[in-house]
């Protein structure tokens, strides 16, 4: 189930709608194979220099120089064809879901159906939700067109994939394999009876952890209905079984000590500072004694990033509708679990190795003993 699976929910196309999505494709790896370090040698051999230069001491910060880069060809290139080929993907993307759309609805009728949902109908998102059109993706998390939509988690998976694939992330890369081999490594004790993925949208990493723990109850909650929706659909369709409900991390429905279990995949970079220290204190109170919290996302933590980083992760902010981007870039997460309550001495921060892919993951583990 990595990046090339493929299921009877994706929107099937003819040649040339496949010639579309390549070329989307090769436009974006452009953007990271041509342009990029294009804009990267303009920064380092004009524009470091000459702000060296100008403030008579190292370049320590995005800021330093972020007007003057900004100025340049090199980046007014890279930045308008890296958001015309984001848009220019959804565009597609929406284009050939709609064209498939009857057959799609279809198929996700004629499902048996092993898993289930849950929305409480007094539910309301966190208002942060609503802010952008996460990822420029048209709608965002919440896209909801006509009862029983699907189009955002389609929309979500698919752009999802060509993303990654555009950084050049292959096609066998899986961020939940990833993780559930380094939990089978560092914590082969851990033998989890209840798992909880918070912020599943489409369950693309939700439907690894049945396969990987088959005697447990797999639970996943995400605060956007029409990704729940999909998310559940898409179980059926390759006969997982899990439990969704539609909830707010940061307000589980849940007891404590419920879970052995809890995971993130790439949720914190989506979530409101403040929203953050909620979530914490919500998995430290349902973790099970003995149990693991796990957060994995993307490795920005400006602390550690040099200043050219740090300037491309400013510009997934204004750019790329990310809003929280920074928030999570400049959060301490292994501080967060510990004022939520975790033992310092149980709290870790790691970089794994993509298991396909030339970028690192950021997960932070925290344990309860
Ligand atoms: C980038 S997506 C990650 C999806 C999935 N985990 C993956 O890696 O494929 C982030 C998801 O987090 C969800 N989310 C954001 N804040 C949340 C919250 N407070 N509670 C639950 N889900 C949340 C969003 O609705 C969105 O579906």
């Amino acid at each position: 189930m990595s990046r090339d699976l493929t299921h009877d929910l994706m929107p099937q196309t003819d040649h040339d709608g496949m010639s579309r999505r390549l070329a989307v494709l090769a436009l974006k790896r452009a953007v990271g194979g041509v342009l990029q370090p294009a804009l990267m040698k303009s920064y380092e051999t004009n524009v470091k220099p000459r702000t060296e230069e100008r403030l008579g001491r190292p370049v320590k910060h995005a800021e330093d120089f972020r007007n003057e880069l900004k100025d340049t060809p090199q980046y007014r290139l890279w930045s308008s064809v890296n958001r015309a080929a984001q848009h220019r993907m959804w565009t597609m993307l929406s284009n050939q879901i709609d064209a498939d759309y009857d057959r799609i609805e279809e198929a996700s009728q004629a499902l048996p159906g092993n898993a289930s949902l849950v929305e409480p109908v007094d539910f309301s998102a966190p208002g942060y939700i609503a802010q952008a059109d996460i990822h420029c993706q048209p709608g965002g998390y919440l896209l909801d067109r006509f009862d029983g939509d699907l189009g955002a988690g389609l929309l979500y998976e698919m752009g999802g994939n060509i993303y990654a694939m555009g950084q050049n992330i292959g096609a066998k890369d899986s961020k939940a394999q990833r993780i559930i081999n380094f939990i089978c490594e560092e914590f082969p004790g851990l033998k989890p009876r209840k798992v909880l993925e918070l912020g599943c949208s489409a369950g693309a990493q939700t439907t690894y952890y049945p396969e990987a723990f088959p005697s447990a109850e797999i639970h996943a909650v995400d605060v956007s209905p029409a990704m729940l929706r999909y998310a559940k659909k898409r179980s059926d369709t390759l006969g997982a079984n899990i439990q969704f409900q539609l909830a707010d991390a940061g307000d589980l429905p849940y007891a404590d000590n419920e879970f052995d279990l809890i995971v993130s995949h790439n949720m914190l970079h989506e979530t409101e500072a403040s929203h953050q220290r909620v979530i914490m204190r919500e998995c430290e109170r349902v973790l099970a004694p003995g149990g693991l919290c796990l957060h994995q996302d993307v490795a920005v933590q400006l602390d550690m990033l040099p200043p050219f980083i740090q300037f491309l992760s400013e510009w997934q902010k204004e750019n790329n509708g990310e809003p929280f981007w920074l928030d999570y870039a400049s959060a301490n997460v292994p501080e967060l679990l510990v004022k939520s309550g975790f033992g310092r001495d149980h709290v870790k921060a790691h970089y794994l190795d993509q298991l396909d892919g030339p970028l690192k993951w950021y997960v932070v583990t925290a344990q309860k003993p």
